[in-house]
């Protein structure tokens, strides 16, 4: 996830750029940049940092120019720097980009045979290659531009700038997005709607597959084949504050509804990885042979906190596929041990930031005693990610909201294709069975859209408890890490009493808990472990436990049995630990928001502990 923002029009270009990059910083901050055009020249400005050192390099020369383009990026293809922040300019062609070109090694490969040089690593340089190959002297930047986006496979939003039109601004947008904002004799583009508001509140919502055409005094829309647009603009009533949010209450709310398009983009962006090409962040080169893989006969997987229960849920698909002993253990106890570890054992590590100390001093005892160390980070270039041998990255962008949400999700997804790459790899998995997988995977993000529809069901259920000071999560298998994981965001967000329990452990000792309306959350999908949860649901139930039931779609059984059901689509039971922990996600978050917590940023806690 990275920011964009345009100007056209009659003010210099350089301020407004930035004020628009500074309220887009939540969708990423490790570099910025921005590019302007004045009297036939397009003159760069980059940074690597947050957008502080780009405004203070500004400060001190602003380049003129009343038309321009800027980022903020969160890296993915190519490691925050300098180098790698955006714009990218190729000949005539200057670009910034959100999104993921998938394609992008192929391309890229294919662009150097002819005699390209690349001056980033970034996937979005290919961009202004493309454009730049396509132009002619016949053929005019549109075509050129609409011709490259054609080749183009992934997410992408798109600013172009051709360093001979001072008076065009190119955008196309295709699974990422971006609005168009309406002056007076100026025009702008952004990522999102917080960048525009202080311009204006007039607005175009560029669909996918679109193209627009902005000059100072007009807009025009069409698709990428050329067919005009009509589309009227839109009045915003947002407030500056509720736009971040893109009109959520709390980050943490809009981080779950984000949780489609952060776990389509992980699985995206490594999938010429899983189909055994080498990628970017280079976690497919750790076991250069198959021979090197079927050396490994133990796998640690090390980690705090979610990313701890994430690590719970990816044990069972790790172990099965990869036909190998996987061992789960919380880092600040990992540490502490003495493990036994040598260059036959394989330790993957799971962060959200990349700098939590026990994570990182656990891996690095375990190098130094030969271990391998494979890590799953969400921010690009952290401590842990750089000190690791290989590092598959989830593309979540930056998360805001103390309590970890699509971060969770989208590292369940990685360690499945981490198990996908390996298990491939070693031959341990069958080829058929891995494609039929993977094509399930690739089907979760819209499950989850599926999901989100029912919050509103899901938000009433909630309220029901929301006066409780103890609550039961109960779950077996992969679904007893979502039970704690459940548990762990209420606890953390509405400060209830909460405990996720392997519901066959219920006996001996958490049922003497169970009173009369006693909550108990309890995920019985129709799998391997139905019958036994229901056998437990019915225990809960005699002893006057209120429970509520996330099931598979379609259960009819559990609806005579339970008041409160959440259904989820029925999918491979590897998968559905993902499903099961959206509807956790939100029952924690409703009930937190009734008690009239600080959901973002919950007493006590903080985002990243780099402390022991
Ligand atoms: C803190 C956060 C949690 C997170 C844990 C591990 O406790 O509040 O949300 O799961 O750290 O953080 P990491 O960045 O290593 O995933």
């Amino acid at each position: 996830m990275c920011g964009i923002v345009g100007y056209i029009g009659q003010e210099q270009a350089a301020g407004i750029l930035l004020d628009g990059l500074s309220r887009l910083e939540y969708r990423g901050y490790d570099s910025a940049g921005i590019a302007v055009i004045s009297d036939g020249k397009l003159t760069i400005r980059r940074a690597q940092g947050k957008l502080s050192k780009l405004r203070e390099m500004i400060h001190s020369q602003s380049p003129e120019g009343k038309i321009g383009i800027g980022h903020t990026r969160w890296a993915t293809h190519g490691r925050p720097s300098e180098t790698n922040a955006h714009p990218h300019r190729y000949g005539k062609v200057t670009v910034v980009h959100n999104g993921i070109i998938e394609n992008f090694s192929e391309l890229r490969e294919a662009l150097i045979k002819k005699g390209h040089h690349f001056s980033s690593e970034t996937d979005t340089e290919i961009i202004a290659h493309l454009v730049d190959e396509e132009l002619g002297p016949k053929t005019p930047t549109l075509t050129a531009f609409r011709r490259a986006l054609h080749r183009l496979k992934g997410s992408f939003a798109v600013a172009l700038l051709h360093e001979f039109e001072p008076d065009t601004l190119y955008v196309a947008r295709s699974g990422s997005p971006l609005v168009l904002g309406l002056g007076e004799g100026e025009n702008f583009v952004a990522s999102d709607v917080p960048a525009l508001l202080p311009y204006t509140k007039r607005v175009l919502f560029l669909e996918d597959g679109e193209v627009a055409v902005l000059s100072r005094k007009n807009i025009e829309i069409e698709t990428l084949d050329g067919k005009k647009v009509q589309r009227e603009a839109k009045t915003i009533t947002w407030t500056l504050a509720m736009a971040e949010k893109a009109g959520y209450k709390h980050f943490m709310l809009k981080e779950i509804f984000e949780q489609p398009r952060a776990l389509a983009d992980t699985l995206r962006g490594h999938l010429d990885l899983v189909k055994s090409n080498v990628h970017g962040d280079g976690s497919g080169e750790i076991f250069k042979t198959k021979a090197d893989l079927e050396k490994i006969d133990k796998v640690y997987i090390v980690a705090c906190g979610t990313s701890w229960h994430a690590a719970l849920v990816g044990k069972y698909f790790l172990e099965s596929n990869l036909k190998t002993l996987v061992m789960v253990e919380q880092a600040s106890e990992f540490r502490y041990r003495d493990p036994i570890l040598d260059k036959n054992t394989l330790v993957i590590a799971i962060s959200q930031s990349g700098e939590t100390a026990d994570t990182l001093t656990a891996i690095r005892n375990a190098k130094a005693k030969g271990a391998k160390v494979l890590s799953i980070v969400n921010v690009v270039d952290s401590s842990i990610a750089r000190e690791s041998d290989g590092v598959l990255y989830t593309y979540t962008g930056p998360e805001i909201g103390v309590a970890a949400t699509k971060t969770f999700t989208a590292q369940i997804a990685a360690l499945h294709l981490v198990g996908l790459l390996l298990g491939r790899k070693k031959g341990s998995y069958k080829k058929d069975e891995a494609e039929k997988f993977l094509h399930e995977l690739l089907e979760v993000p819209g499950k989850i859209d599926e999901i989100l529809k029912q919050a509103e069901s899901i938000r009433e259920i909630a309220l029901k408890y929301a006066h409780s000071e103890d609550c039961l999560f109960i779950g077996r298998g992969p679904q007893f890490p979502i039970a704690l994981e459940g548990a762990l965001k209420l606890k953390e967000i509405s400060y209830l009493h909460a405990e996720g329990y392997p519901a066959g452990e219920l006996k001996h000792g958490p049922i003497a808990l169970i009173d009369q309306g006693s909550p108990v959350v309890a995920i019985a999908l129709q799998d391997d472990y139905y019958e036994k949860m229901m056998s437990n649901i019915q225990e809960v139930l005699s002893r006057q436990a209120s429970v509520v039931v996330l099931a598979t779609e379609g259960d009819r059984k559990i609806s005579s049995l339970a008041a409160d059901v959440i259904y989820l689509p029925r999918m491979h039971p590897f998968l559905t630990p993902i499903l099961a922990a959206v509807p956790m996600q939100l029952i924690a978050y409703y009930i937190a928001d009734h008690r009239g917590h600080d959901v973002d940023q919950p007493r006590n806690l903080a985002k990243s502990v780099t402390v022991e």
